[in-house]
C-alpha cells in the first residue's frame, strides 16, 4: 500500500523515476553522501518535513535524506512548480509522502502545508520559509519539538531575519542560500539558464536581437542578464542599488530606469525578491506584444492584479503565455502566472548545479541534528566547512585539480613582516 499522499496520479510514476534516475547521474557530491549518511545514519529518528519544489533533484536531496535516517515528508514550495511524475515516484518507488500537485490552488497549497506540518517535524525545510511562517502564525503547539530548520533560498532568508529582528523567530535556522556554494552557482548559473530556458519553452521567441530588461542585478540577475547576451538579446538591466547598478554597467550591459526601459523592452525578466517592480504606469508605456515575466521567488514582483484592472480583456493564447490587451490596443504578454518562469514552464535548475546546492542542504540538516539545544535561536550561516568539503567534491567530481599553498606561501600569508 501507498504511503500518504496527495499526488496527481501514481500512475505517472515510471517516467517520474526514469527522470529521477537521470538527475542523480549529474549529482555525484549528493550521491556521496548519501552513501556516508547510508552507513553512519546521522538522522535516525528526526522527522523531516521539506517544502520544496519538487523536481528530480529535490527527489534525489529526499533519498538522502531518507538514506541518513530521516521520516521525511514532502511539499511543494510553489503551486506551478511541481513535476507529477517525480511526486508519484517518490510515493510508489520510494516510500516517502508527498502532498503536491502541478496548478494546484492556493486552498489546496496550505492544506498541503498543514499536511506536511501534521508530520510534527523536529527540522524544516523550507524554500521561501511558508513552513516556518505557517508554524509559527498557525501551528505555534508543534514548536517545542523543533530542533532547527534550513532555509534555501534569498526571499526565505529575507523572511527569517525579518522575524528575528521582530523576536518572532523560535527556533534556530540555518540560511543554506547564503553558502557560497549555493548562491554563487545555482542563483546566477542555474537561474540564468532555467530563465532562458523557461523563456523560450514558453514561447517559442527567437532570442538574437531581442531587447531584454533584466530588473534586478542580484545573483539571479547577473545569471538571466549574462545567459540573455550569450543569446544574442540586447540587455538593459535596472537597479535600485547604485553598487550593483555600476557592476552592471561594467560588465557592459546597458542600465537605466525602468519608466524608460519600459517603453523600448521586447521581454521583461524579474528577479528582486521585492513587490510591484513592474506596475501599471510601465504597462502602459509597453510596446505592442512585450512580454512581462519573473524568476524571483513569489509571484508579487509583477503587479499583475494592477495589470488585470488595467485591461480591457485576457486571452490564454498559449500554455503559459495570457495576453492582456491594454486600453491603447497594446498587447501585454505575461507569462506562467507571473510565477517562477525557470520552474513552471521549465524543469527549474539543471542537477548538476542542484548537487551544490542540495549537498549543502544534506550537510546542514546534519549539522543542525549534531548541534540540537546547542544553537542560538537567529538566522545562521552555513559553516564554512561545508562549503570547502563541497567545492573539493565538486571539483573532483569535474575533474579538476588546484594548488596548494607552498609552506613558504603561507608562512608569508600567516606573518606581517616582509614588506618592500
Ligand atoms: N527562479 C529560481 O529558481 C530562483 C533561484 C534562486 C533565487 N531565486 C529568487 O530570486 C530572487 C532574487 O534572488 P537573488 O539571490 O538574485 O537576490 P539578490 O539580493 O542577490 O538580488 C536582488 C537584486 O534586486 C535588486 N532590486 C530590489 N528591488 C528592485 C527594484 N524595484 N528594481 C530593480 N532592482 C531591484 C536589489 O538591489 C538586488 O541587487 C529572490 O526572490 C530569490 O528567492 C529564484
Amino acid at each position: 500500500m501507498a504511503v500518504e499522499h496527495d499526488v496527481r496520479d501514481l500512475k505517472l510514476a515510471t517516467g517520474g523515476r526514469y527522470r529521477i534516475e537521470w538527475a542523480e547521474r549529474d549529482m555525484p557530491v549528493l550521491r556521496q553522501i548519501r552513501e556516508r549518511f547510508e552507513k553512519e545514519r546521522p538522522l535516525e529518528g528526526v522527522r523531516l518535513s521539506a517544502c520544496l519544489h519538487i523536481t528530480t533533484e529535490t527527489a534525489n536531496l529526499a533519498r538522502t535524506l531518507q538514506a541518513g535516517g530521516a521520516d521525511v515528508v514532502l511539499t511543494a514550495s510553489n503551486p506551478l512548480s511541481t513535476q507529477d511524475d517525480v511526486a508519484a515516484s517518490l510515493v510508489s518507488h520510494f516510500e516517502i509522502p508527498v502532498y503536491a500537485i502541478k496548478g494546484e490552488d492556493n486552498a489546496t497549497y496550505y492544506d498541503h502545508l498543514k499536511r506536511a506540518l501534521d508530520h510534527k517535524p523536529h527540522i524544516t525545510m523550507d524554500d521561501g520559509a511558508d513552513l516556518v511562517s505557517e508554524l509559527h502564525k498557525n501551528r505555534t503547539e508543534l514548536l517545542n519539538t523543533i530542533v532547527g530548520g534550513t532555509e534555501e533560498t534569498t526571499t526565505g532568508v529575507i523572511r527569517l531575519r525579518a522575524m528575528e529582528r521582530n523576536n518572532l523567530l523560535k527556533f534556530p535556522v540555518i540560511a543554506v542560500n547564503d553558502a557560497k556554494v549555493k548562491h554563487l552557482f545555482d542563483n546566477r548559473y542555474g537561474t540564468g539558464q532555467s530563465t532562458i530556458d523557461g523563456l523560450m519553452r514558453a514561447t517559442d521567441i527567437l532570442m538574437a536581437g531581442k531587447q531584454v530588461v533584466v530588473i534586478g542585478y542580484g545573483w539571479c540577475g547577473r545569471g538571466v542578464a549574462t545567459r540573455a547576451r550569450g543569446m544574442g538579446a540586447l540587455v538593459t538591466v535596472t537597479e535600485i542599488d547604485p553598487v550593483r547598478a555600476i557592476e552592471a554597467a561594467m560588465d557592459g550591459f546597458a542600465v537605466a530606469p525602468i519608466a524608460q526601459a519600459a517603453a523600448y523592452g521586447d521581454v521583461f525578466i524579474t528577479v528582486t525578491g521585492n513587490k510591484h517592480c513592474l506596475r501599471p504606469e510601465h504597462f502602459k508605456k509597453m510596446k505592442d506584444g512585450a512580454m512581462v515575466c519573473n524568476s524571483g521567488h513569489f509571484d508579487v514582483e509583477i503587479d499583475i492584479p494592477g495589470l488585470k484592472k488595467m485591461a480591457k480583456s485576457v486571452k490564454k493564447v498559449r500554455q503559459y503565455v495570457d495576453e492582456f490587451t491594454m486600453p491603447n490596443g497594446r498587447r501585454v504578454r505575461l507569462l506562467a502566472e507571473g510565477r517562477l518562469l525557470n520552474l513552471s514552464a521549465a524543469e527549474g535548475h539543471p542537477a548538476c548545479v542542484m548537487d551544490m546546492s542540495f549537498a549543502a542542504q544534506a550537510l546542514a540538516t546534519e549539522f543542525a541534528r549534531k548541534n540540537e539545544g546547542k544553537l542560538e535561536i537567529k538566522v545562521h550561516g552555513v559553516p564554512e566547512r561545508i562549503d570547502q568539503q563541497v567545492s573539493k567534491l565538486k571539483l573532483k567530481s569535474m575533474g579538476i585539480a588546484i594548488d596548494k599553498l607552498t609552506p613558504e606561501q603561507e608562512r608569508y600569508l600567516n606573518e606581517s613582516g616582509e614588506g618592500t
